[in-house]
């Protein structure tokens, strides 16, 4: 039998448990597990829910309790949710966590510990929402060098596109039916700002580049400032779609990892991904594409992830501690976006005849309502800026620059 605790009672830690009671037959048949929950921490006391008698409001009991083999971390938030990990892997317990902002921030140091210890600090569900990325990435691609990642890595910011494209909501309805169903974090800045994908795209870059990059070190751009204007002219240029994508790649050895908004061309498997669902496609050597879909966020998909850690560690308590390897990566590790070469979508005040002053040959262009819009030939982002200024100094305003993926 393996005693597990679970720290915070939200939206991932009452998931958590609704699918061990509800699948634990199905989890025992299947791998042999027997997961019991022991303790429940939260602030809240939870009158006549049937967890109730399993609340606890002191950390201290179940660090304490030497029969509490994993402790899932489902708090969010950095602190307290650092200090408690990293205190439970120092007591010698499995670690589970959902938390990216944890993992992004504090990883490489919580890794260490649990080496130190003889434990595990796994992090399936901090990538993806229910999607099996992080183990793929760690163990079933280890024999191929990975060329690139690029991911839909929120579900919030691709439920808004999706809701403002097909339906015709409003940037703040769409947002507030994710807060209602449970996508949004608790400050969905985080969402729409890109930050919650940055943290993704630094785990998943560490994972498969061994070196973890501070967010705040890497170029991050979120959907606020997506027109539904550029999704029309958009889909309306060769039929792309537009996404908020986190990417990482090796750039003349070092990492290059951003997250903007892509115009998605229809031949890529992420153009047609929507709502809630993330879609990571991974560049690999050997294998070639692969690619991982499903629902990116949300109470149970979060939570299945979740128990896929704690089997793990269930069916796999006899071996050695296996945990990502990876160390903090330096400033010299780290490529500017600046040399990063693609096409750009540019959005200007004007016609064709304006955008011919700055470019003279480009994919296409469509005209409208005073504004043209086009798709360069692949550039670098130096260029691309240079050209930005350009037009301004032709007295032309940009009005939007979207990176093609
Ligand atoms: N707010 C996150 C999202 C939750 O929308 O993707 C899952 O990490």
């Amino acid at each position: 039998m393996i005693n597990i605790a679970i720290l915070g009672f939200g939206v991932v830690g009452s998931g958590t448990a609704e699918v061990i009671t509800k699948n634990r037959d199905v989890i025992k048949e299947k791998t042999n597990a027997d997961i019991t929950i022991k303790h429940i921490l939260d602030l809240r006391d939870f009158p006549g829910s049937p967890y109730e008698a399993l609340i606890t409001h002191d950390f201290n009991e179940i660090l304490n309790d030497s029969e509490i083999d994993i402790v899932v971390e489902a708090m969010g938030g950095a602190h307290p949710a650092y200090d408690f990990s990293k205190a439970a892997l120092e007591a010698g317990k499995n670690v589970v966590t959902s938390n990216k902002l944890v993992v992004a921030q504090f990883g490489t140091e919580l890794l260490e510990i649990a080496k130190k210890n003889g434990v595990r600090y796994l992090f399936e569900a901090s990538v993806g929402g229910g999607i099996p990325i992080i183990k793929p990435m760690m163990t079933d691609l280890a024999q191929n060098r990975i060329d690139g990642v690029s991911g839909i890595l929120n579900g919030t910011t691709n439920y808004i596109l999706t809701q403002m494209s097909e339906n015709g909501a409003s940037f703040d309805e769409a947002l507030k039916e994710a807060q209602a169903k449970g996508y949004a974090e608790a400050d969905p800045t985080s969402d729409i700002e890109g930050h919650d994908a940055a943290r993704k795209i630094v785990i998943l870059a560490a994972l498969a580049y061994g070196k973890l990059i501070a967010p705040n070190n890497i170029h991050c751009e979120g959907i606020t400032k997506i027109d539904s204007k550029d999704v029309a002219f958009a889909e309306k240029l060769n039929g792309y779609s537009i996404k908020l994508i986190g990417h990482a790649e090796k750039a003349d050895d070092k990492i290059l990892a951003f997250v903007s908004p892509r115009l998605i061309p229809e031949a890529n498997p992420l153009h047609d991904i929507s709502d809630v669902f993330n879609g990571i496609l991974v560049k690999c050597d050997m294998l070639g594409d692969a690619m991982f879909y499903g629902r990116g966020a949300g109470k149970l998909p979060t939570a299945s992830a979740v128990v896929s850690d704690i089997i793990d560690i269930a069916i796999k308590s006899e071996m050695k501690a296996e945990c990502a390897k990876w160390t903090d990566a330096e400033k010299d590790d780290i490529a500017p976006i600046s040399n990063y070469v693609c096409a750009h979508y540019f959005r200007i005040e004007g016609c064709p005849k304006c955008m011919g002053k700055v470019f003279d040959d480009v994919e296409s262009c469509i005209s409208e309502n005073g504004e043209c819009a086009f798709i360069t030939k692949p550039m670098t982002e130096a260029d691309a800026l240079a050209s930005e200024k350009a037009f301004a100094e032709n007295g032309i305003k940009v009005l939007s620059r979207i990176r093609v993926l």
